[in-house]
């Protein structure tokens, strides 16, 4: 790949409202909407933060809090936080959490047209797509829709401050996967580019520091890293993804791994992979690492600070890569470097061992 000169750029029409703090103008931003009854939606871990909301928006403006959001956004989940929302008259929805709980809000968006607030905890990035997904009978339905797009983002990195470190370092990854796919993206654009570039090096810079012990919500390392989620969120949001996001989507969906932790284990053989295919996308991603090589930066970022690098770490079986290497051939997709079988194949063998790329 050379440097783009034709492509076409969509903004998308979303407010970004960004600071430690940041979420005492949610009520402003429902009031900037012409929006006044917000259901909360929450984990069942997070409804403390849900309540804090609740309190702030006040009451008159509060139709409840919902806290069942879950990994995948099940059907039955769906079905019972839109009635919820329908039988308390709201007339929007605020998540406040990681892509699980924004996946919910979506959800409810995609059947009812009522629009969604998103306060992200988690570096995931799904506040910035028009990207939704529901699993129904074991299968996890994906699609894209400008209605399920959150009209409103409030980064408040003060609530990130719980977020334990192992999970803030495979977030971060999973982040800087979207801004790595993005650079080689085929209907990629200058303006992603530069975000792309922007959030690895705002995240890279972050994860160490988080690492050194800077957790709390009101460090510079967190802010950074909300920073750089924002803007490898809009990245994803915008240019279409290539092998690294349908393997992990493969992995994750058909052998139930953990979101973050497969994308943090399988980027960096990814990345080796398309390599020799898009080495102007290697050598910017190495250089916001600031790195030698961009598949060995990313794996040393994530073994440096204490992150899973193995497939056979975090729950898959080796009898299934296989299988995992099929689903993943079955439906064919744009990627720089043309999919080849045994290729694919040991990808997958040498993410399953932790193997360091060489090169
Ligand atoms: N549609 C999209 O564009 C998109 C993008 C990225 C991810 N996703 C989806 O999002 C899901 C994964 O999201 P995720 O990685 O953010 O994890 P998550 O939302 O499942 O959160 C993981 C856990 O961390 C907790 N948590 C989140 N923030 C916290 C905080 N600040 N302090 C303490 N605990 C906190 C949550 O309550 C939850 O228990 C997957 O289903 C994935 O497919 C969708």
């Amino acid at each position: 790949m050379t440097i783009r000169t034709a492509f076409t750029y969509q903004a998308r029409a979303q407010r970004v409202v960004f600071g430690a703090g940041s979420l005492a103008r949610l009520p402003e931003e429902m009031h900037a909407l012409g929006l006044c009854r917000a259901l909360v939606l929450c984990t069942p871990a997070q409804r403390a933060q849900a309540e804090q909301v609740a309190v702030l928006i006040g009451p008159a403006q509060v139709a409840g809090v919902f806290d069942q959001a879950v990994m995948h956004v099940p059907i039955g989940t769906a079905h019972a936080a839109r009635e919820a929302a329908r039988a308390r008259g709201a007339d929007c929805a605020i998540a406040i959490g990681g892509g699980s709980t924004i996946g919910l809000g979506k959800a409810i968006a995609l059947d009812t047209d009522l629009p969604v607030l998103a306060v992200p905890t988690t570096y995931a990035g799904s506040e910035m797509t028009p990207i939704y997904g529901i699993t129904e009978d074991g299968l996890k339905r994906t699609g894209k829709d400008d209605r399920v797009l959150p009209r409103s983002v409030v980064y408040d990195p003060l609530l990130t401050g719980g977020l334990p470190l192992a999970l803030s370092v495979t977030s971060a990854i999973n982040a800087i996967a979207h801004a790595a796919e993005g650079l080689y993206a085929m209907d990629g654009n200058p303006v992603m580019d530069l975000m792309a570039q922007e959030g690895i090096r705002a995240l890279a810079q972050a994860i160490p520091a988080l690492h050194a012990g800077s957790l709390d919500g009101a460090s510079s390392a967190r802010a950074g890293a909300l920073y750089g989620a924002w803007l490898c969120g809009a990245v994803l949001g915008s240019v279409g993804m290539a092998l690294h996001h349908k393997l992990c989507h493969t992995l994750g969906g058909s052998f139930n791994l953990p979101h973050a932790e497969v994308h943090t284990v399988v980027l960096p053989h990814a990345l080796a992979y398309n390599g020799p295919a898009a080495p102007l996308a290697m050598e910017r991603i190495a250089r916001a690492l600031d790195a030698p090589h961009a598949a060995q930066g990313v794996y040393d970022l994530a073994q440096r600070h204490g992150a899973p690098v193995a497939l056979r770490d975090i729950g898959m079986r080796e009898a299934d890569l296989e299988r995992a290497c099929d689903i993943a051939l079955q439906t064919p997709y744009p990627n720089p470097r043309p999919l080849e079988r045994a290729a694919l194949r040991q990808l997958l063998q040498d993410a399953y061992e932790g193997r360091r790329p060489l090169r």
